[in-house]
């Protein structure tokens, strides 16, 4: 073994303390945003890391310094074995944390609670239920909204995702802002992003600039407190005065944050991708599975990685369609 922490550290100086690990690239819900509608070509099975596989792999990266790691998909819930490997990766010494589309978390606070997971982040476009089953292309609101409340009255921190699309939910951010005046939560607003399949055009964005344009129309300046971010936060964070909660945006599109990235992601089928918008990828699972060691291949991945969005440095490079091909639906990276 590589006894320290560098093999994390990318050319620019980074430290990936950060580790998101997708479980599934099955989803229950449909987004349109996040999946195409005609579905994604699905790894065999055979491919997709086992539980003891994510164990291994978790524990190398923690081996080597990272202290968080976030379970996704898909949908992280939907794998059948989502409690065993919950329960495994909380004997790491991390924080351990899981973005989920909530449709079926009552059956888990339990589990989570054993496994100390205080953080949770929920995914929630609307709060219209006729809106919910157009974008989700299923009837869930009621499920996933008493269920908010459920995690909310079981203390867990809670953070809602709201994809902004224009024209389809941007007249909700107010709605969405009141709902932090009586519940301690953070609800982040998130600019749409660019990946394959998704039919991505910058004017179906809503921009960090055009959420603020919203909130100053609303409410007096004096009452919008701008929050300290925490380091690494994908979010820019705000309160208004006197309400429990607060809302972020997260500008990936606008005003990235790579400079303080310290996140790497791990797909469901075993794949390395130092970047969100990363095109390539390293197969760790292989190796691993050939009882080699992962740390070269990790290495390699890490100083690879590109200062910005995985090259696409520029708006202009963002928008070319065929610069986020390369890339996977958004379903099988986990965000
Ligand atoms: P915290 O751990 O609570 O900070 O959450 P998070 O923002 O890391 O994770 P979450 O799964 O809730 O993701 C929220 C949104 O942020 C999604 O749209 C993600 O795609 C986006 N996001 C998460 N990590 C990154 C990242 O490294 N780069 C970019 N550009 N966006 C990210
Ligand atoms: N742009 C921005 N965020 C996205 N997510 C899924 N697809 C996109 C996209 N195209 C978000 C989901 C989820 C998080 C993990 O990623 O809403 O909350
Ligand atoms: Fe990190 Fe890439 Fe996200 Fe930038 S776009 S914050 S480099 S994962």
């Amino acid at each position: 073994m590589i006894n320290n922490k560098d093999i994390l550290q990318d050319s620019f100086g980074r430290q990936h303390t950060y580790l998101r690990i997708s479980l599934t690239e099955l989803c229950n819900l449909r987004c349109t945003y996040c999946m195409p509608a005609e579905g994604i070509q699905l790894s065999p099975r055979d491919h997709i890391m086992s539980y003891d596989e994510v164990y291994e792999i978790a524990k190398t990266f923690v081996d080597h310094g990272v202290t968080k790691i976030r379970l996704t998909g898909g949908e992280p819930l939907v794998r059948r074995d989502a409690d065993v490997i919950l329960k495994k990766l909380a004997t790491l010494p991390v924080e351990l944390s899981i973005t989920s589309n909530a449709v079926i978390i009552d059956r888990f606070v339990d589990t989570l609670q054993a496994c100390n997971i205080k953080n949770i982040n929920v995914s929630l476009d609307s709060l219209d239920a006729q809106k919910f089953k157009e974008i989700t292309r299923r009837s869930d609101f009621e499920k996933v909204y008493n269920n908010i409340m459920l995690l909310i009255d079981e203390g867990f921190k809670v953070k809602l995702n709201a994809v902004l699309i224009n024209g389809f939910n941007d007249n909700e951010i107010i709605d969405f802002i009141e709902l932090t005046k009586a519940l301690p939560i953070s609800v982040r607003f998130i600019e749409f992003m660019p990946f394959d399949g998704n039919k991505w055009d910058k004017a179906k964005m809503v921009s960090y600039a055009q959420v603020m344009e919203h909130v100053n129309a609303r409410f007096h300046e004096d009452k919008i407190v701008r929050m300290q971010d925490a380091p690494n936060d994908t979010s820019k964070n705000y309160k208004i005065e006197g309400y429990m909660g607060s809302f972020a945006i997260i500008s990936s599109v606008t005003n990235p944050f790579c400079d303080s990235c310290n996140r790497i992601r791990l797909t469901a089928n075993g794949r390395l991708k130092n970047c969100l918008f990363s095109s390539s990828e390293s197969d760790l699972l292989t190796p691993l599975r050939e009882g080699k060691s992962i740390e070269p291949m990790i290495q390699k991945a890490i100083q690879a990685k590109f200062k910005i969005r995985g090259g696409m440095d520029t708006m202009e490079k963002l928008e070319q369609p065929d610069l986020h091909s390369n890339n996977r639906s958004m379903i099988a990276i986990g965000g």
